[in-house]
């Protein structure tokens, strides 16, 4: 049985998904998808918003993203998996919603300040990025959502959003919008195969779910261990050491793990060894999703994305049009 609660989450399509993804969200997502009404957004009018000049990749990105949720085994019988661009309803919400924002505010939020200093902007911020928290308040309030599985660095959009839903209802005397809630999930981030704080997909570090069997493997013998760890019989440290990592979030058996730790902590354990029990453990994970990936085909994929698309768009009109209602524009 669902619970009844709308559950929203989105991704910015601007390449295939990795194993960061995989722990951070998507694992989240198959759990989700039993309990809730769910909604799926490829957010690539976002994605636009600091990849303007380069659309190619944006649009280049949405089919297989929906290929990798598929994959890991989204079902869209249970998930309404839509793209943002194909909902114009989200856009006129976004320009009521402007209004309900200060400039300062936008400013303040300290995920959008932490992304221009990763951005090249330059000296000026367009107005289409500072502003895309507010379009995000579109996404998640058009679904009527309450349920927001995030990590935390989303969490101040979050509450903007909210901002936004309270000052509409108060200032327009409505109920038609309601606030929502994150989750966090309880993975927490997953390294950069290069021990970078993060695995990302423009940082280069990152194994994705579409890596071939050899890629996989390359990138997991790359992987940086423990530099004072030279021979077998060294002690091996344990922290900050990547394979580790790995091991830590996909490796089932915690009794064999805590053990192998021991063991290479003591000496004796070589790096090799390590890493081949990685590299069998991913690819364990990622045979049957690569497997499920290849049966697909462009166009059944394409027709999901519109079919959840139709289905999203007839949900966000009725929103629109209680808020049109709710603000007096009706002539
Ligand atoms: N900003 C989110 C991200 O970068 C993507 C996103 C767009 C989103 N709209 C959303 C997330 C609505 C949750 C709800 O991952």
């Amino acid at each position: 049985m669902k619970s009844g609660q709308v559950a929203l989450t989105a991704d910015r399509p601007t390449g295939r998904l990795h194993l960061g993804h995989y722990v951070g969200s998507l694992k989240n997502r198959l759990e989700l998808q039993e309990q809730h009404d769910c909604f799926i957004m490829i957010a690539d009018t976002q994605a636009l918003s600091d990849n303007f000049d380069n659309p190619q990749k944006v649009v280049g990105s949405v089919v297989g993203i929906c290929r990798d949720y598929m994959a890991v085994g989204i079902d869209p019988a249970k998930s309404t998996i839509f793209i943002q661009s194909m909902i114009p309803e989200l856009f006129e919400l976004t320009t009521y919603f402007m209004n309900l924002m200060s400039v300062a505010r936008l400013e303040r939020n300290p995920t959008v300040k932490s992304e221009l200093q990763q951005k090249s902007f330059s000296d000026s911020v367009t107005a289409g990025f500072l502003c895309y928290p507010v379009s995000q308040a579109a996404d998640i309030t058009a679904f009527k959502a309450t349920l927001i599985p995030v990590g935390e660095d989303q969490l101040p959009l979050i509450e903007i959003a909210n901002e936004i839903v309270r000052r509409f209802n108060r200032i327009y005397g409505s109920n038609v919008l309601v606030e929502s809630q994150a989750i966090l999930g309880s993975t927490q981030r997953l390294v950069g195969t290069d021990g970078k704080a993060k695995a990302g997909k423009s940082l280069g570090n990152a194994i994705f779910l579409s890596d071939p069997s050899e890629v996989v493997k390359q990138k997991v013998n790359g992987m940086y261990t423990d530099p004072n760890h030279i021979k077998v019989s060294d002690p091996g440290r344990v922290e900050g050491n990547v394979v580790f990592s790995y091991l830590d979030a996909f490796f089932d058996n915690k009794d064999e793990l805590a053990d192998l730790k021991a063991r290479y902590m003591k000496g004796g354990v070589g790096d090799t060894s390590i890493k081949s029990i990685l590299n069998d453990t991913l690819q364990k994970l990622l045979d049957p999703i690569r497997d499920g990936m290849d049966l697909m085909k462009d166009e059944d994929i394409k027709d999901i994305l519109l079919e959840g698309s139709k289905k999203a768009r007839a949900i966000a009109t009725q929103t629109l049009c209680e808020v049109r209602d709710a603000i007096g524009l009706r002539y």
